[in-house]
């Protein structure tokens, strides 16, 4: 009933009494206050004034499950949300509902998590209430081995929601690393539980820093937030609701084709490697190559010394700007 009073506030925009709510929802007004209590707790500012009723001005800043799927209602794909103020990992959180049986579409995002995991085994710095910090739940028909091309569609949903939120000139550095002035703003970690020839279900977790206003010293020169780059503050679940509306535009596309193909003018367009030289690992060996192509799986193809082409599957790629410094 909470949130449904928060929506008739929202509609009504006017004050309403405790009364004229009880009539609605057929409860006491005592029951109403404690709903009020609630909300207010939740971080919403609600005036209560005697003989008056309830005021809501709306707080730009807040993020909630209600939120996000009020903003996604026509959606065909998401079905859920679970919003936690606190969690080790969305992705973690994620996996258990999965193995729990949880159903494709269902939306995991925190406030702050303690332990955020980025690729590679590296952390995520995750801090409180400054960015999106979210995962999904996917069950696509697919080969375990395309798991990667899903990582890869997701950059392509990320930039085109945050271009559309912020007219940005946003990036990806392959594979997944989304860029904005040649600094990192948002990640994917695509976690999964398969067979050999089945993919049980898919975590796609997505951390972009919205409202940072700094980071840590070793990561000034390569981190970025929305914030730092335009000065000026998002609706954190305005830029929610832009990133699944691409999500799932790109996802329901895949699934139709089963291919990367149809993307792939658009990612090598969004890709900020190609036609450069980048330093990678080969093989266990640091090698300096030249990109020169994206497969149509979604593998970065270089060319090395030798003059031979490389197909990369996965792993990080450094590339070497005009001073010589690598990104
Ligand atoms: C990377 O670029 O290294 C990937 C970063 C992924 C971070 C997100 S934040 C939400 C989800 N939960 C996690 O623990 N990680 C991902």
């Amino acid at each position: 009933m909470k949130y449904d009073i928060l929506k008739i506030l929202k509609e009504r925009k006017e004050f309403i009494s405790g009364e004229e709510l009880g009539e609605i929802f057929n409860v006491s007004r005592a029951s109403i206050w404690k709903c009020i209590t609630k909300l207010k707790q939740d971080g919403y500012n609600i005036d209560s004034i005697t003989n008056k009723g309830y005021l809501l001005y709306d707080n730009k800043d807040i993020l909630n499950s209600f939120e996000v799927m009020q903003r996604i209602s026509n959606s065909n794909l998401w079905k859920k949300c679970y919003y936690f103020d606190k969690v080790s990992s969305t992705n973690d959180e994620a996996k258990i509902k999965a193995f729990n049986d949880e159903k494709e579409g269902t939306i995991i995002i925190a406030e702050e998590q303690y332990e955020g995991k980025g690729r590679q085994g590296k952390s995520w710095a995750s801090a409180r209430g400054t960015g999106l910090w979210m995962s999904v739940i996917l069950k696509p028909n697919i080969l375990p081995t395309q798991a990667a091309q899903l990582t890869l569609i997701t950059g392509i949903s990320l930039c085109r929601a945050i271009k559309k939120s912020t007219n940005l000139e946003v990036y990806i550095k392959w594979p997944n690393d989304i860029v904005i002035n040649r600094k990192k703003v948002s990640g994917t970690l695509t976690e999964m539980s398969a067979e050999i020839e089945r993919t049980k279900f898919v975590i796609i977790g997505i951390g972009i820093n919205i409202n940072t206003e700094e980071f840590p010293y070793e990561l000034e020169k390569k981190a970025t937030s929305l914030k730092l780059e335009t000065g000026k503050t998002y609706e954190r679940r305005e830029i929610v609701s832009n990133v699944l509306e691409e999500l799932e535009n790109v996802y329901l596309q895949y699934i139709k084709t089963n291919s990367f193909v149809p993307f792939k003018e658009e990612y090598k367009n969004l890709c900020i490697n190609m036609n450069k030289d980048v330093k990678l690992k080969y093989k266990n060996n640091e090698i300096i190559a030249k990109t020169i192509d994206i497969s149509d799986s979604g593998e970065l193809i270089v060319k090395d010394n030798n003059n031979q082409n490389l197909n990369i599957f996965s792993g990080e790629v450094s590339i070497r700007l005009d001073d010589n410094n690598y990104i």
